[in-house]
């Protein structure tokens, strides 16, 4: 990186020189690694202007509406690649050629058995448990399992774990949905897509022969590469705060999914849907617009508005075309689609959505698809966490890999100042 300098003067005191980093397209950060030594620290909760590390997997200009796995815009991934092709270039950082695409999906299909005791702790759980939090419990279950590659200071190990979670988190997923209605687990098949097992692991029966629909198939196979990896949000950073301090990779899994879970973060998509079923008719949106805005009120527009992007997200439109794609396919009824042009109209022609920057994030149009593919509103969280499982990795092995430093922030102190102890229970 071209360093230049930043001085920095507190109360007259004698300028702190601090170094400025660019990136590799141009942004600019500040290097204040060196103030902590000379007594301050700077202040800013929720990281709105905090880099925590750096990383070569994914870059987002929020005001351009731009977002790039390894170079590779969003877009042009979503039409012309496939789930495990973009698994390969976010872990490995380069697009593969055929023999080594074979080999890297052959390393994931080696692991299409779960171990048999993982059932035995999902067979523990009431059937209507939300099926992310059966899922959060069984990926930190495989820390009791994998002790064969639990070593994190081992390159091998790491990618042997990389592999297993690619291939096992959807077999738990389709597991929770199936445990959740009494229907018996189906395992994946090796001459099918990724996204085509999860339609099949969810949705077959036993005795039936499954053929997997292709426009289904592809749509669900865009919706994961639009959810792969998206840098340093809550659930990522939370996977390197937990694996900073050394933690094994399930461990560390299971903490990024509880964090995916929040309806600020992966719940939106779930919460969404949800709103715009209540919201109903395009007549009830001006009274929902006006409760968003409303400061008293805590109702937000759900899949709007994103930390980063300040601009259409650029997987939302991808995603609005999706959805077009599917319900035209499906012939279903298209109430919710209509409900939610119409918002998203309304609210892009609205000030208070125009001058902070609201626009649709991903999650706006996603839980439409899911619901007309037929999975319920409780999976879309899920099916989120199986897309982000390989961005999570990806940041955790790139985190080893370049050496590790634990997260320990510092904070703004706000309490007592010192005073004496008196019980007051004697
Ligand atoms: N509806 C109404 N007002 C909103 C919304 C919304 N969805 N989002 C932000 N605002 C308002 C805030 O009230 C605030 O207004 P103010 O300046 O008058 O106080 C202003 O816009 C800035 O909002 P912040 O909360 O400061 O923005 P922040 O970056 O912290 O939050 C977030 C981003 C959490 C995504 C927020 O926009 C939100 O809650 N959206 C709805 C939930 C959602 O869709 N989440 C999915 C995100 S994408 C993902 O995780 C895959």
């Amino acid at each position: 990186m071209d360093k230049k300098k930043a001085t920095l003067t507190v109360d007259g005191t004698v300028p702190i020189e601090l170094d400025v980093l660019r990136g590799s397209l141009g942004q600019k950060e500040l290097d204040i690694r060196t103030l902590g030594a000379q007594g301050y620290f700077t202040f800013d909760p929720g990281f709105t202007s905090t880099a925590s590390c750096q990383s070569k997997i994914t870059y987002i200009d929020g005001d351009q509406g731009v977002l790039l796995y390894r170079g590779f815009p969003i877009d042009q991934l979503a039409l012309n690649s496939n789930y495990l092709e973009v698994c390969y270039i976010l872990l490995y950082g380069e697009t593969p050629n055929l023999d080594q695409f074979y080999k890297f999906q052959g390393s994931v299909t080696n692991h299409f058995v779960l171990h048999e005791q993982i059932h035995h702790i999902l067979r523990g759980f009431c059937r209507n448990s939300h099926p992310m939090a059966m899922l959060c419990a069984m990926t930190g279950a495989l820390a009791t399992i994998y002790h064969d590659s639990m070593d994190v200071n081992r390159k091998t190990h790491r990618d042997l774990t990389a592999k297993r979670l690619l291939a096992q988190m959807p077999i738990m997923a389709s597991m929770c949905y199936r445990y959740s209605r009494g229907k018996p687990f189906i395992y994946p098949r090796n001459d099918f897509s990724y996204a085509g097992n999860i339609l099949y692991m969810m949705f077959s029966s036993p005795s039936d022969k499954y053929v997997v629909n292709p426009i289904l198939e592809r749509a669900l196979d865009c919706i994961l590469i639009l959810h792969a990896d998206h840098e340093q949000n809550a659930s990522t950073s939370t996977i390197r705060t937990v694996g900073s301090s050394g933690a094994n990779p399930f461990s560390c899994i299971a903490a990024a999914v509880a964090s995916l879970w929040g309806p600020s973060h992966g719940g939106a998509n779930e919460a969404c849907l949800l709103m715009l079923e209540e919201i109903g008719t395009v007549e009830n949106i001006p009274l929902f617009l006006q409760r968003a805005k409303d400061k008293n009120d805590s109702f937000r527009l759900m899949g709007f508005g994103h930390r980063v992007y300040k601009n259409y997200d650029p997987r939302a439109m991808v995603m609005r075309d999706i959805c077009h794609e599917v319900l035209n396919h499906l012939e279903v009824k298209k109430d919710l689609m209509e409900v939610a042009m119409k918002l998203e109209y309304l609210a892009l022609h609205d000030s208070y959505f125009i001058e902070r920057k609201l626009y649709p994030n991903v999650d706006f149009y996603s839980g439409i698809i899911l619901q007309a593919m037929g999975i319920p509103s409780s999976m879309f969280t899920v099916i989120f966490a199986i897309a982000r499982t390989v961005g999570w990795i990806a940041h955790w092995k790139e985190m080893h890999d370049e050496g590790l430093k634990i997260a320990r922030p510092r904070q703004l102190y706000t309490g007592y100042t010192r005073r004496n102890f008196n019980s007051k229970i004697k």
